[in-house]
């Protein structure tokens, strides 16, 4: 396409373009309210990723946008910022070696350890919910029939609701499922088109999908958990939030607990109590 053409496709939006103060406004208000942050390199990615919406919704500039969203009681323009600034991107399998730690040692640790038969399982950010159903498929798989006498419900949580209502229906294409081992696609996903499966019932009734904003201040947890996995958030935070979120889960967690993160994320000695069990595992002891 020619450069005139891109030109008048942006002009038909009829939405003038994102101006340095209007970024930083919009970027203010994803921090304070997202714990995101996003630097001024970024604004191109932000405008493309926000320019549709708007136009489809009658705004006419970015600022006509803002006010509106500072003044919206709904909080459907804040739901739809969230689900177009969030970065949603995950894959079954992602970081196997956690799923492998998490059947071979930390399953058997509960199951010997938690007297009351309730597993408190948090996948945070869990996006579309691959890392979810894996988690709740490996408790499946290592708990059998034992299932009944446990309650192994995993809660999976995230900030924009158009990932979540992806998460709960359940359904993925053939492609996504070819990295799970082929018994675990004939016993945990139905075939429902050429190239699409959904999550059989057993496993989709055994995660909870919840909005929840990792950095809202107060958790409405009534029980701590026994694990979390909080991966691959913690990069869009700066090292403040980072902090403090690091803080937050450990109080969330009960004492023998682990916490997973992501490969590229961290967590040092002299910020929280945890300690270091292996790349990205951490134990409250
Ligand atoms: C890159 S995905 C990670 C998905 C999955 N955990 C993984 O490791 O593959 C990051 C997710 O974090 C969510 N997120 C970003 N900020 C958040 C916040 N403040 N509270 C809860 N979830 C948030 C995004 O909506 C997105 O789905």
């Amino acid at each position: 396409m020619s450069s005139a053409n891109i030109e008048s496709l942006k002009l038909g939006t009829g939405l003038s373009d994102l101006t340095d103060s209007e970024f930083l406004k919009l970027a203010e208000y994803i921090k304070n309210n997202y714990g995101i942050s996003i630097s001024v390199q970024k604004k191109q990615l932000v405008s493309a990723r926000l320019a549709n919406a708007l136009a489809q919704n009658g705004f006419k500039s970015y600022t006509d946008f803002i006010d509106k969203l500072l003044s919206d009681k709904s909080g459907q323009l804040a739901a739809m910022l969230v689900n177009k600034i969030t970065t949603n991107h995950t894959y079954f399998m992602r970081e196997k070696e956690h799923f492998v730690f998490f059947r071979k040692e930390v399953l058997p640790y509960l199951e010997k350890n938690v007297i009351d038969r309730d597993l408190r399982i948090w996948c945070a950010a869990c996006s579309t919910g691959e890392e979810s159903y894996t988690l709740a498929i490996i408790l499946s798989e290592y708990f059998g029939s034992k299932m009944l006498f446990w309650d192994t419900r995993v809660l999976a949580t995230d900030i924009s609701e158009q990932v979540l209502k992806t998460a709960a229906a359940g359904i993925y294409s053939a492609d996504k499922l070819s990295v799970l081992p082929p018994e675990w696609v004939s016993k945990y996903f139905i075939k429902i088109s050429h190239d699409k499966y959904r999550v059989v019932d057993n496993i989709k009734n055994n995660v909870i999908y919840r909005k929840f904003n990792l950095v809202e201040r107060n958790y409405p947890f009534k029980k701590k958990f026994h694990v979390i996995f909080c991966r691959n958030v913690m990069i869009y935070f700066d090292n403040e939030t980072r902090k403090w979120l690091v803080n937050k889960l450990y109080d969330n967690l009960e004492l023998g607990g682990y916490l997973f993160i992501g490969h590229s994320e961290f967590i040092s000695k002299d910020e929280s109590k945890f300690k270091y069990i292996m790349p990205a595992v951490y134990r409250k002891i």
